[in-house]
C-alpha cells in the first residue's frame, strides 16, 4: 500500500524551532519522519564515490510516499547546508538512479521552513518550487513559520491548519 506523508528535517539542530513545526504537525496527521542528522550523506560527488552512504536507500524509502515535505530553516534567506546537501544528491537521480528519479514524479512536495520572524522571502520557496517542477513533481505550498519564547506564535496557527488540511 502506497504511504502517504512523509517530512524530511535537514537543520543544524535536530530539537530546534523547524522541529517544533514539524511536531505540531504531527499532531494533526500520520507522517513518517526522517531527520538528516541521523544520516551520512555526503556532497554531491561527480564521480560517484559516495554511492555507499545513506542516499539512496533513504530514497528508496521516500519514494514509497505521495506527499513529501522538506523541512528547513531559513539560513541566509536560503536552505540549511544539510538540506542543500541532500537536495543537490537529487542530481544522483537524473543521472544514475533513474528508475528511483522517474518514481518522484507526479508526486507533491512541500516544504516546512522556520525563520526569524514572518518575512517570507521568495528566494528560499522558489529553490523547492523550481526544484519539484524539475523533478515533475508538484509543488503543493508550505508553512512558512516562526518560533516566539519558545512556542508557535497564535497568529501563525490559519496558516497551520490550512497547510494541515492540504496533507489530510
Ligand atoms: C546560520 C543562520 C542563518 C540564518 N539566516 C536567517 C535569514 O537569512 N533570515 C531569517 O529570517 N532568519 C535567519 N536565521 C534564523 C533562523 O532561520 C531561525 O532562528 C530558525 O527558526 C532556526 O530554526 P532551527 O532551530 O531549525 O535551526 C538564521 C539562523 C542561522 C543559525
Amino acid at each position: 500500500m502506497q504511504k502517504k506523508v512523509i517530512i524530511i528535517l535537514g537543520s543544524s539542530r535536530s530539537h530546534g524551532d523547524t522541529r517544533k513545526l514539524i511536531d505540531r504537525v504531527r499532531e494533526e496527521i500520520d507522517a513518517d519522519f526522517i531527520d538528516l542528522n541521523d544520516l551520512q550523506i555526503s556532497y554531491y560527488d561527480y564521480e560517484y564515490k559516495n554511492q555507499e552512504d545513506d542516499f539512496l536507500p533513504t530514497m528508496k524509502m521516500v519514494v514509497e510516499y505521495d506527499k513529501i515535505i522538506l523541512a528547513s530553516p531559513v539560513y541566509w534567506y536560503s536552505m540549511s547546508g544539510v538540506m542543500k546537501t541532500f537536495v543537490d544528491r537529487f542530481s544522483d537521480l537524473i543521472r544514475i538512479h533513474k528508475q528511483v528519479g522517474r518514481q518522484l514524479r507526479g508526486k507533491q512536495l512541500y516544504t516546512i521552513s522556520s525563520s526569524s520572524d514572518s518575512t517570507v522571502y521568495a528566494c528560499f520557496l522558489e529553490a523547492f518550487e523550481l526544484t519539484a517542477k524539475y523533478l515533475g513533481m508538484d509543488y503543493d505550498g508550505y508553512l512558512y513559520g516562526w518560533i516566539e519564547n519558545e512556542e508557535i506564535p497564535k497568529s501563525l496557527i490559519p496558516a497551520l491548519k490550512s497547510f494541515i488540511d492540504k496533507l489530510k
